[in-house]
């Protein structure tokens, strides 16, 4: 076929369709197609070539006989190149059909070819066909991010990340809420993490703080009489990071005006099947579960639970009492609690696999003093307990398997401690037994909503009260006559939400009663002075007619990160930070001119040797 001379145009039309799109019904047309090449093979003289862009991959076909300029053209093509093609769409041949590409089953036989950028050899492949082998670092990923967002995989995140931003929109639109926009530069909010301080220029020696999350603004917002309230907003938090935490990340932050738990928990579930359904079709039974924060670090030792798999704590403390066993006497005196829990199966496990357990696991990971545990060997003979019988008797042993429930072939891992950190060692070791047993359902989808949390937290550092969620947060009204005289045994109107062991959200009815709020300060120690400082203005608000109000705001990320299936939080930002919060690509943080920090009236000192 002789069409028009590639080499001769110099300019092609727009596209005429994506990499994606073409298929039987287009036999015969002629297309415009423009992307990358993922990957050109020569195969005796016709050059296939893998066309890539979001939408999918084409191949394209360079033979001699369709077009001799184009042919030779193709011949200079290499990984990640741009071009445009010209060129007729036609079957594949039987034996070089895709069934897995919506593309598979045609070809485009290219007339003209135009290099539109070519690119020097790529730092790590993106190809599409790459998915499976074992990706570039991720340091050397970040570096390049824009090359790490052409592979498929990462692009698909971030369209699931925009669909589900579109859900959301629908969803809050549907039911009456308003998005409104806060403001990013503003005045400190506590949530328990240091703020990112932004300097004013105009101000000297006044700062700025970018938000750790809109509390105030949204409260603000229910005094205003906006009613409903919804924002995707970006939150700031200078904390220790780890996989499920950013820097900088996304929140869906709402606000209800005369909201009570229920109607929090009705809409937040109303989003997040709206989502699943949007995104995975999958239908999520509603209502959620519901559990009290103390039977949750009680049965599975977490605030965060995850159900996917049973294997519950028990409580052995009643077993134990007064067995002469010293470790436990000492922990039940000062009114502790000696836990169990049964993995099953693992009672043949030999002394190597229970000395790793103790050393490994439950001393250097989790923290705990010693594990003590019980084998019930699956041949029926002598369970066989860690602490010798001689220091702890044979009947208090036998009671225990008892009162777990441990089975023969079973084994019983024992931790004792004070509460809550005891229960807490226990859920880390409930995790690394279901992990290692490999019974955590990866496909199921189980959401919690974690209620009744103390209002308050003892800080034992600085011997005092802080807020468990903020300090804006209602106390039970039947406690609040305790906020004075027990605060540490108030609960609070807060819960949180959580999916296969990740906390997605967290909110509470607030505070709307102007005493109630200056008690809450003075139970923080904020003595009246310094919570007019800072909170002045929502306390002078609450003076003016404050309804009733609650919300939440659910981690827009961890959604999104949990329902691609991805293990970070990285794999759905598309520009994200580090552990050390720094963003390789551009180096930020970086250093700033002196002159632009004598502007700022701001000195850095540098950390003395
Ligand atoms: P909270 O601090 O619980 O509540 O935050 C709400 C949700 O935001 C997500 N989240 C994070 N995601 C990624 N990286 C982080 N560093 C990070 N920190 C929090 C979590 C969390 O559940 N103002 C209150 C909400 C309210 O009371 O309405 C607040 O911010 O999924």
């Amino acid at each position: 076929m002789s069409g028009p001379s590639s080499d001769l145009m110099t300019e092609h039309p727009h596209r005429t369709h994506t990499c994606g799109e073409l298929s039987d019904i287009h036999l015969g047309e002629n297309v415009v197609l423009k992307g990358w090449v993922d990957t050109r093979r020569d195969l005796g003289g016709v050059i296939f070539v893998d066309l890539r862009d979001r939408y999918g991959l084409t191949q394209v076909v360079f033979s001699p006989q369709d077009n001799v300029a184009a042919h030779d053209l193709a011949d200079r093509l290499r990984s990640e190149y741009v071009v445009s093609v010209i060129g007729i769409v036609a079957p594949r041949s039987s034996e070089t059909i895709n069934p897995n590409l919506s593309t598979g089953t045609i070809e485009v036989r290219v007339e003209s070819l135009i290099i539109l950028a070519e690119s020097e050899p790529m730092p790590f492949p993106v190809s599409a066909h790459t998915q499976k082998i074992k990706l570039a670092s991720e340091d050397l990923r970040l570096k390049y991010r824009y090359l790490d967002l052409r592979r498929p995989d990462l692009q698909n995140k971030i369209v699931l990340r925009h669909r589900a931003y579109q859900t959301i929109h629908r969803y809050f639109d549907a039911q009456n809420f308003l998005e409104v926009e806060t403001p990013t530069l503003m005045k400190s909010t506590p949530e328990g993490a240091r703020d990112y301080l932004v300097p004013s220029r105009v101000h000297p020696g006044s700062f700025y703080a970018l938000p750790q999350s809109p509390q105030t603004y949204k409260q603000l917002l229910m005094v205003g009489g906006l009613d409903r309230y919804v924002q995707i907003v970006k939150c700031f938090r200078d904390e220790d990071l780890r996989a499920d935490r950013q820097p900088e990340f996304t929140q869906i932050d709402i606000e209800m005006t005369f909201a009570t738990e229920d109607m929090v928990y009705s809409v937040t579930e109303g989003l997040l099947v709206a989502l699943w359904k949007d995104i995975l079709n999958v239908d999520l039974p509603i209502p959620f579960p519901r559990l009290s924060y103390e039977d949750a670090l009680r049965r599975y030792g977490s605030d965060k639970p995850d159900l996917r798999f049973d294997l519950e704590i028990c409580d052995l403390s009643s077993v134990f009492n007064n067995s002469g066993f010293r470790v436990f006497d000492q922990a039940l005196s000062a009114g502790g609690s000696v836990l169990g829990l049964v993995a099953p199966g693992q009672g043949d496990r030999g002394r190597g696999y229970m000395d790793r357990l103790d050393k490994t696991v439950v001393r250097k990971q989790i923290g705990a003093g010693g594990l003590i545990y019980v084998r019930i060997p699956s041949d029926g003979s002598r369970p066989n307990c860690s602490v010798k019988t001689h220091v702890l008797p044979d009947e208090f042993v036998s009671s225990a398997i008892e009162a777990s429930g441990a089975q023969t072939g079973d084994l019983l891992l024992i931790l004792c401690g004070q509460w809550p950190t005891v229960q807490e060692q226990m859920g880390s070791l409930r995790l690394h037994m279901a992990q290692e047993l490999d019974c955590i359902a990866e496909d199921a989808w189980q959401f919690v909503w974690i209620t009744n949390f103390p209002l308050l937290e003892w800080d034992a550092q600085e011997k005092r009260y802080s807020a468990m969620h903020h300090p804006f947060t209602s106390p039970r009204t039947e406690d609040l006559q305790l906020l004075s005289s027990d605060p540490g045994h108030v609960q609070a109107r807060a819960y949180d939400i959580v999916l296969n062991g990740m906390e997605i959200g967290g909110g509470s009815i607030r505070i709307h009663d102007r005493s109630i709020q200056e008690q809450m300060f003075n139970v923080l120690g904020i003595d009246p002075e310094e919570s007019q400082e800072r909170f002045g203005f929502l306390l002078e608000a609450l003076r003016y007619g404050a309804p009733p109000h609650g919300g939440i705001a659910m981690g827009l990320d961890r959604i999104v990160m949990l329902l691609s299936g991805s293990t970070s939080l990285r794999e759905v930002i598309a520009f994200p930070k580090t552990q050390s919060a720094q963003e390789p690509m551009s180096g930020t943080p970086t250093t700033v001119a002196p002159e632009r920090l004598n502007e700022l009236h701001v000195r850095y000192v540098p950390k003395a040797k």
